[in-house]
């Protein structure tokens, strides 16, 4: 599946943590946007969408939150639970989150702008489009 979950380096030091996230170094596209979703309520599943060109690093800046992935093929389920971790979910990949601590914060970085037309919304069409031959 075309995810991947890698570290991000942690300057830490006895104040506390700082993580840095650079286009070309660990961020490995243009961020063209960045969004978070914060006071998600008790028991809201969210996403249900892949997207057809749209990449993102996605990190849970605090709390926790699990993830549903699909690529049409493969489903996988993962916890994202640490601010030192990235998510990076590429194009055609079903996504689903639920599970959100009170606290969480999920932030996601983008390398394009909001485009609805970019979206595919509807799951049977999704496993149409991913379809083996
Ligand atoms: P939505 O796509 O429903 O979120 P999710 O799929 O993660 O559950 O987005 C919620 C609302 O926010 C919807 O009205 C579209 C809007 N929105 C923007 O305006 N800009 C953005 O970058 C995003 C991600 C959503």
């Amino acid at each position: 599946m075309n995810i991947k979950l890698f570290p991000l380096q942690k300057h830490g030091d006895d104040r506390g943590s700082l993580i840095a996230l650079e286009e070309g170094i660990n961020v490995p596209f243009t961020v063209r946007r960045v969004y978070y979703m914060y006071e998600t309520q008790k028991g809201v599943r969210r996403g249900f969408h892949a997207h057809k060109d749209l990449k993102q690093l996605v990190i849970a800046v605090r709390g926790s939150c699990r993830f549903l992935l699909d690529d049409g093929q493969e489903q996988i389920e993962l916890l994202l639970d640490n601010p030192a971790q990235g998510l990076l979910v590429e194009a055609m990949i079903w996504r689903e989150m639920y599970d959100f601590s009170e606290d969480c914060v999920l932030m996601v970085l983008a390398d394009a702008l909001y485009d609805e037309s970019d979206y595919i919304r509807d799951k049977q069409a999704f496993l149409e489009l991913t379809k083996k031959p």
